[in-house]
């Protein structure tokens, strides 16, 4: 199946530069099998070696991965902790083959936000990764998009006030340049698993124009195949960025 998919693909040939993920449905995958919310957690970071690795192999520049947001600080202490614990297990575990792959790890969000043990294994993941050219694995972790644009306009703000620039050069690059994001495309496809519609504070200013794609599967049950279907139902829609049908045929 996968094989074929992937052909299908291939063929096709518009692969996403960037997809965003917002890993949703861990717990409820978990419940489902009568098992404690933190076995989903465990199950979906076999998800997560799956989905990066056929990300690495089609090629695809960036993949950013909502994996704790500023918001879900306010979980059960004890759920907080077994994330944070898994977290760390996770890089430690995972990045030499990371490395191995040519995968360089990056983080948007507040890092200082972590507990200090994952916190440094995520700074020393990231310099061990820093010169690898292929996939650009993002984690966004203590992320929230309106907190982002906060610091952004902040930082604009001290410039106007301070004289480094006038307010009529505020424009969309200003901002851009300003985001934790400054570096990277804004994702293509962004993808949503555990059935809800909505995006959940993440990536708000960069996702003006990404195609969502919203599946019922748990993150837990998301594989290549389920990736697979993601990228062929993207490829089939027409992106027209404000224009008419006829312009961009
Ligand atoms: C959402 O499911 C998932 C999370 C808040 C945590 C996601 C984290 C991981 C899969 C670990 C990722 C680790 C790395 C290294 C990338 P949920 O708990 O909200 O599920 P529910 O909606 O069913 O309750």
């Amino acid at each position: 199946m996968s094989k074929l998919l992937r052909k299908q693909i291939l063929e096709q040939g518009d692969i996403p530069n960037h997809i965003a993920i917002i890993m949703d449905g861990n717990g409820r995958w978990a419940s489902s099998k009568n098992l404690p919310r933190i076995s989903g957690h465990q199950e979906g970071i076999n998800s997560v070696r799956e989905i990066v690795q056929i990300c690495g192999e089609l090629e695809i520049s960036h993949l950013t991965l909502y994996t704790f947001s500023s918001e879900n600080w306010n979980r059960p202490k004890v759920e907080i902790k077994a994330i944070m614990k898994l977290l760390l297990r996770t890089i430690n575990k995972e990045i030499n083959n990371l490395n191995k792959n040519n995968v360089r790890l990056s983080i948007i969000g507040d890092l200082n936000d972590l507990p200090k043990d994952p916190q440094q294994a995520m700074i020393e993941g990231i310099n061990k990764t820093k010169n690898n050219t292929g996939l650009n694995l993002i984690l966004a972790l203590s992320y929230g998009s309106r907190q982002e644009l906060i610091m952004a306009f902040k930082r604009i703000a001290n410039k106007v006030e301070k004289g480094k620039m006038k307010s009529e050069d505020i424009s969309q690059e200003i901002i851009t340049s300003e985001l934790y994001t400054c570096d990277t495309p804004d994702p293509d496809l962004l993808i949503r698993t555990g059935g809800e519609h909505r995006i959940s504070n993440f990536l708000l200013w960069q996702s003006a124009y990404t195609e969502l794609y919203m599946t019922d599967s748990f993150w837990p049950d998301f594989r290549e195949d389920q990736l697979l279907n993601a990228i062929i139902d993207y490829q089939n829609r027409q992106r027209r960025f404000g224009q008419t049908s006829e312009q961009v045929s």
